[in-house]
């Protein structure tokens, strides 16, 4: 098929990319010129591995391509996949002024009957809304073209996206019309090799609040494992036995039930948020979503409280060597990335940071770290202890999870470490001679 992508952001650049990889011709749009100029010469705004090779593979057999110009693109595309922004607005709902802005520009130039997709995280009722924008500039324009708007969320996580956009658990196709529904079964059924049922078709609402309901879902099992984590501790318990002993009932599972500083990233904060306002909005208090978020906001200050415990209030004099700032491992991504919250809390009484990401230095330098003085962005993971008071790991890299112990221990004025991802093994940090704190057991 003939497909425009609208967006080059995290979603749009890895749907784009991945359809071209399937087969399709794609055209991923963006306004932003630079970046467009950019991914032609094979240059990747974002961190994703994989995904550079495939997008200069694909650039180079010509199934990809990039285009700041939508109107041109729109003539020879049979589906247009809408994946621009949502960000959380002033008052925690979704801001839809992209996305709206963009069905305004399809309705403006659409020329011949088109399947257009909500691909974006967008709230209940949202295809109604771009249904009508693309319908007022139809009139304006005196023409009668049909179109369908479909909902189909984005499921992939940062750091696996190509693998869960080329293997998905489930692709969620929400449409009103069996045409527009069929047309993008045949889209995704190559990338079904047998169970073509995980292929789920519904209509738009459902589809949409699907979405929402699968983040807040993940984002409710961290804040309880989190919050167990803290009664853990309190009453003499180890909330990684605990993990391993509820996790092994596969009514629970053992995914994401990690305790540990908080989620973070572009999608959990803002679609729990979201969730909560729409539900607001309705006339309804989303008491649990509301608590997931708490207990959130609280946890990203776990590890700074067990420093300031350790250490005192005021940190004047004190150096910390900081492992990791993204939000997770195997992504560049700093958003609501808890190392924020730990380092301009301890920053704030007086004390210095070394830090080291392996791929997040630059985000957090030139804009999510950028005002706070008292950073040094170090080489190495071994660079940041030189003299530090303690060590503190905030995002489980592979490159954290062995470290030399000895090496450590030589480096740092004292042998502490904050674990802030329970990577160690707690009795065998003690035989080396570790004082060691970690979420939900007691040190
Ligand atoms: C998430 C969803 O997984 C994905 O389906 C959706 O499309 C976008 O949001 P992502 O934000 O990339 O993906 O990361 P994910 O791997 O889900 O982790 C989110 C946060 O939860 C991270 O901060 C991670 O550290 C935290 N987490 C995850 C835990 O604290 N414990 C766990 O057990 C799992």
């Amino acid at each position: 098929m003939n497909l425009t992508v609208i967006g080059t952001g995290y979603v749009g650049l890895v749907s784009g990319t991945c359809f071209a990889e399937m087969g399709n011709t794609v055209t991923c749009i963006d306004i932003d010129a630079t970046k467009i100029q950019k991914l032609e010469e094979g240059i990747i705004p974002i961190y994703e591995p994989g995904l550079e090779a495939m997008v200069k593979r694909n650039f180079t057999n010509k199934t990809l391509r990039f285009s700041t110009k939508l109107s041109e693109n729109l003539e020879k595309c049979d589906v247009a996949f809408i994946a621009v922004g949502t960000p959380m607005g002033d008052d925690g709902s979704a801001d839809l002024q992209y996305v709206l802005q963009v069905a305004k520009e399809i309705g403006l130039h659409m020329t011949h009957p088109l399947i257009i997709v909500d691909k974006s995280t967008v709230p209940v009722g949202t295809a109604d809304k771009v249904k009508e924008t693309i319908q007022e500039e139809l009139n304006k324009r005196g023409l009668n073209i049909s179109f369908d708007v479909v909902s189909n969320p984005e499921f992939l996580k940062e750091g696996d996206a190509i693998n869960d956009f080329m293997k998905p658990d489930r692709v969620v196709i929400g449409s009103d019309n069996t045409e527009a529904a069929d047309k993008m079964r045949a889209l995704y059924s190559p990338f079904f090799r047998s169970s073509v049922d995980r292929l789920i078709t519904m209509d738009v609402r459902s589809a949409e609040m699907t979405k929402y309901v699968a983040n807040a879902m993940l984002a409710t099992k961290i804040s309880f494992m989190n919050e167990i984590a803290n009664i853990c501790e309190l009453v003499g318990a180890d909330v990684n036995k605990v993990r391993i002993g509820i996790g092994s009932d596969s009514r629970i599972g053992y995914s994401f039930i990690y305790p540990g500083s908080g989620y973070g990233g572009s999608c959990f904060p803002k679609d729990v948020k979201a969730l909560k306002k729409t539900a607001e909005e309705h006339g309804y208090t989303a008491q649990l979503i509301k608590s997931v978020e708490d207990v959130n906001d609280n946890q990203k200050l776990v590890i700074a409280n067990k420093v300031i415990s350790r250490f005192g209030e005021d940190l004047t004099g004190k150096t910390f060597a900081i492992w990791g700032l993204a939000f997770k491992p195997e992504t560049d991504d700093m958003r609501e990335a808890p190392a924020i919250y730990i380092i301009k809390e301890l920053v704030k009484r007086g004390a210095k940071i070394n830090a080291y990401d392996p791929k997040a230095m630059e985000e957090a330098q030139h804009f999510y770290l950028k005002d706070i003085k008292d950073v040094t962005y170090c080489n190495s993971k071994y660079e940041t202890l030189n003299g530090a008071d303690a060590m503190i790991l905030l995002t489980e890299w592979k490159e954290f999870r062995s470290p030399d112990f000895e090496e450590l221990k030589q480096q740092l004025s004292s042998p502490i470490v904050f674990d802030g991802r329970n990577q160690y093994n707690d009795e065998r940090m003690k035989q080396n001679g570790f004082e060691y704190f970690q979420i939900g057991k007691k040190s």
